[in-house]
């Protein structure tokens, strides 16, 4: 049994366990990055990188068939299931093996393993094999893995999880996906760009439960224009394998496919330390406070482990936040960095249409603040969206006479629109400051520098 202590002990090489090394390492402490699996965890290997790899082959796809209303002669003749797994896997591993490179020259050392969480006497270590690691600091980071649906049992190949759709050597013909959240959609809006065609079972009355209504409801529209079968308030009762088929018994009617998503959400994978006395709340994530201390002291917990959205950056914002409270508590900060607010988080949809926002929705902007103001303008003014159908909206909500508390928007490329959202949202701006900043024309950036001008009551394109 070999004993090493260190300044930090990361269990969990995700985005949260991951940054949090890279930032205590830069900061000049120690750091041992304990992972059983692929640095780079979810959101590299299983999550937003692969996603949005085949999304673009998805976005190819709608191209090669929308080509010829301007002219140019292409002809969509199907997808390559191998070729498009290989193109996204080649993308993963560039970023594997610049990301290795990252934490191997910022010093931080690697340990290949299961790790679990000890506490005793000496302090909180993770064990891996025969050797402990202790920690001044333990983070934990060991992510979250889809929600199985017991009426759904996986089987790998016809009924699968979000991890093994990424592996999937076939596009599927008829696919329902169950569940109509972020996971949901952005597969079912992949295999409609690639040709399936596509049933969307939610339980609940809408899609998109985390965004204001207004924008789900549009995007639902368009979704639909797309040739998706959306259905809300669905309820399935059983889902059986026959051979290559699948059928799901709804109430009411069946359904025959040739494959089922079971998309309905994912849950934290805590194994590692639930035996280990870490509190654990009601929905089975690790209790923290504000600072993302445990109940267990010199632990702490980051990213999809702490309830709350389940996004990389959220992840990235957490390992960066613990490590400089580390360092602060080694004295080589001079101040404590400030807890991060999910509020304040951009969320991106990568579906067609996308779906963008950041700060709060309208309901929840008026339960909180009471008086506010909405401005809704349509995305079918601005000239670039012309490009990409002009369908659209963008919401800018502002406490009334006071700072922008909440920008939510769908259409064409609308993510790219949450950088200045942030901004905006995470300075406090007043629309009469946003609008004295000149957009460039013609830009998607445009519609958001509108809303504000129309907010700030002077509107140009907008009424
Ligand atoms: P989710 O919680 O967003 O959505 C799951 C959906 O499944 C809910 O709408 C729920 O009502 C529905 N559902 C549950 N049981 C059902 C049933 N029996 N029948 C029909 N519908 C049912 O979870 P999801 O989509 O799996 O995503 C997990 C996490 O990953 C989320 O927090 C999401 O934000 C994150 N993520 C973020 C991405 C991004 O930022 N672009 C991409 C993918 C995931």
């Amino acid at each position: 049994m070999t004993h090493d202590v260190t300044d930090l002990v990361v269990l969990g090489a995700g985005s949260g366990g991951y940054a949090a090394a890279l930032r205590a390492a830069g900061l000049g402490l120690s750091v041992t990055l304990i992972e059983r699996d692929r640095i780079g965890g979810t959101c590299l290997h299983r999550g937003c990188i692969p996603t949005k790899a085949m999304l673009h082959a998805g976005e190819l796809a709608d191209a090669a068939r929308s080509a010829a209303e301007w002219g140019v002669h292409t002809e969509f003749d199907g997808v390559d299931a191998a070729t498009l797994l290989a193109r996204t896997d080649r993308t993963v591993h560039r970023l594997h093996t610049g990301l290795r490179g990252l934490i191997a020259a910022a010093g931080i050392t690697t340990v290949e393993g299961d790790g679990e969480l000890v506490v005793d006497r000496a302090g909180p270590g993770v064990r891996v094999a025969d050797r402990t690691v202790r920690g001044r600091t333990v983070v934990l980071a060991t992510g979250a893995r889809p929600r199985r649906l017991p009426v759904a049992p996986l089987d790998g190949e016809r009924i699968i999880s979000s991890d093994q759709a990424l592996r999937l050597d076939r596009v599927p013909e008829r696919v329902a996906v169950i569940g109509g959240g972020v996971i949901g959609v952005e597969f079912a809006s992949l295999w409609a760009s690639l040709g399936a065609r596509v049933h969307l079972l939610e339980a609940a009355d809408r899609l998109l439960l985390g965004e204001d209504a207004d924008i789900a409801a549009d995007f639902t529209r368009s979704f639909t224009r797309r040739g998706v079968d959306v259905r809300v308030g669905a309820e399935i009762t059983a889902v059986r394998r026959d051979g290559d088929l699948v059928h799901l018994d709804l109430a009411g009617e069946r359904l025959e496919v040739d494959t089922v998503l079971v998309a309905v959400g994912r849950e934290p994978v805590t194994e590692a330390f639930a035996g280990a006395g870490v509190g654990l709340t009601d929905s089975g994530h690790v209790r923290v406070d504000d600072r993302l201390a445990t109940d267990i002291a010199g632990v702490v917990a980051v990213g999809d482990l702490v309830a709350g959205p389940q996004l990389a950056h959220r992840g990235f914002a957490h390992g960066i936040f613990v490590a400089e409270d580390a360092a602060h508590a080694a004295g080589g900060l001079p101040r404590p960095p400030m807890p991060m607010a999910d509020r304040d988080l951009p969320r991106i949809t990568y579906a067609d249409p996308q779906v963008a926002s950041v700060g709060l929705g309208e309901r929840a902007a008026r339960a909180e603040y009471g008086d506010i103001e909405v401005h809704t303008s349509e995305l079918a003014g601005n000239a670039r969206a012309q490009l990409n159908g002009g369908r659209g909206l963008v919401k800018v909500i502002r406490v009334a006479d006071g700072p922008v508390v909440g920008i939510a928007a769908v259409g064409p490329g609308v993510g790219e629109l949450m950088g200045s959202g942030q901004l905006i949202v995470g300075w406090g701006a007043h629309p009469d400051e946003v609008a004295a900043l000149v957009h460039a024309h013609p830009t998607l950036g445009e519609a958001l520098g509108e809303a504000h001008l129309a907010l700030a009551g002077k509107p140009l394109h907008l009424r």
